[in-house]
């Protein structure tokens, strides 16, 4: 039976802890889904919070522990930095509250580790924000890769060059943490496993921020194959075939391929000289599948073990960088 006018819909009421730059991407997707309602939002500085409050047009609590405690909010998304997710994440999951997190979920894994277990012992859910993955193009490429229908895997590639400010980029971590993470989930998403790493780093385009705007690696999958990922925020690719998000995975038995440059406006996007439509659509693909589908029992797309994968893989990559090494991942 489709909804009637008078039947009981059920909108699930979210809460923000944290409301920088990503919340308002968030914000767009929730308006969008009409299973989901921002019910309010806490974020450390007031004039922000006020500002995002009204923004939406819902609630502003005083801390965290007031907004956790409000019994019209289901669900806790956490937009703050990496170095408090985890705190955030306990104190939702331990009121009842089931968690969507942004990446990178933790500084360490066995913080992610720590996520697991509390959300386990509260009986609630915890859901990495990885985003990326929330396309249909990917999922229909997953699938393609797991029916074996590509034959071998031979080669995956996740390259991302867009250029940021240096403002933009100051309240992030360097590209290692910041946008790595995206590559990693996104290859792990969709042909396994990494099982050694060697990778660089490089500054090109900051002039003050002393973090890198440019990190590579290459990677050896379980599966025998092998990956290169590429993240920059030091320019811009303004080739006839930009690599501004693409993913790419060739087999033995045929190829697939992703790209944000198959929808581009010309309007400044949030942290883009551009908006690439694809970016905001990910987000809200993505809160649309934690409120119809992680909410109502299905599994995600990306686990909190596959975060598990991609934060080891991201120490591995540190140190591989620190000591110019080959790195195994365990
Ligand atoms: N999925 C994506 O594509 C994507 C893109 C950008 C950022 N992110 C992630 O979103 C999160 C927020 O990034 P952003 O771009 O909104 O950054 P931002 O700098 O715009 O906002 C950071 C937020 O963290 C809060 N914060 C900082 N230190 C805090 C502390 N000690 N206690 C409480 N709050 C604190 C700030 O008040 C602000 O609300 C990060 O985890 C980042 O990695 C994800």
């Amino acid at each position: 039976m489709g909804n009637m006018p008078d039947s009981p819909v059920h909108s699930c009421g979210i809460g923000f802890i944290g409301a920088g730059e990503i919340s308002l991407l968030h914000g767009k997707a929730l308006e969008a889904i009409p299973g989901a309602r921002l019910v309010g939002l806490w974020n450390r500085t007031p004039a922000r919070a006020a500002e995002r409050a009204e923004r939406y047009g819902c609630r502003r609590y005083a801390t965290p522990e007031e907004l956790v405690a409000d019994p019209a909010i289901e669900a806790v998304f956490v937009l703050t930095n990496q170095e408090t997710h985890l705190q955030f994440v306990k104190l939702a999951l331990e009121a009842g509250k089931h968690v969507l997190v942004e990446k990178p979920l933790g500084m360490r894994t066995d913080e992610i580790a720590e996520m697991r277990r509390i959300a386990e012992r509260c009986g609630r859910i915890c859901v990495p924000g990885h985003n990326m993955i929330h396309e249909e193009g990917l999922a229909r490429a997953h699938e393609l890769i797991a029916n074996g229908d590509i034959g071998r895997i031979v080669s995956c590639y996740v390259l991302y060059n867009l250029h940021h400010t240096e403002e933009r980029a100051s309240t992030l971590p360097g590209m290692v943490r910041h946008i790595l993470t995206h590559n990693l989930y996104t290859m792990i998403y969709l042909v396994g496993k990494p099982t050694r790493v060697a990778a660089l780093k490089a500054t090109r385009h900051y002039e003050k921020l002393t973090r890198e705007d440019l990190a590579m690696c290459i990677l050896e999958l379980e599966n025998g194959g092998l990956a290169h990922l590429c993240a920059s925020f030091a320019a811009d690719d303004l080739s006839s075939d930009p690599w501004t998000f693409m993913v790419k995975v060739i087999g033995t038995a045929g190829t697939t391929c992703y790209t944000y440059q198959d929808w581009v406006e010309v309007k400044k996007g949030i942290s883009h000289s551009r908006t690439y439509t694809a970016y905001q659509a990910t987000i809200t693909a993505e809160d649309r599948y934690f409120v119809d589908v992680c909410l109502k029992g299905g599994s995600p797309r990306s686990s909190l073990e596959d975060a598990i994968v991609a934060q080891k893989t991201i120490e591995a990559v540190e140190r591989s960088i620190a000591e110019g090494l080959t790195v195994e991942i365990r």
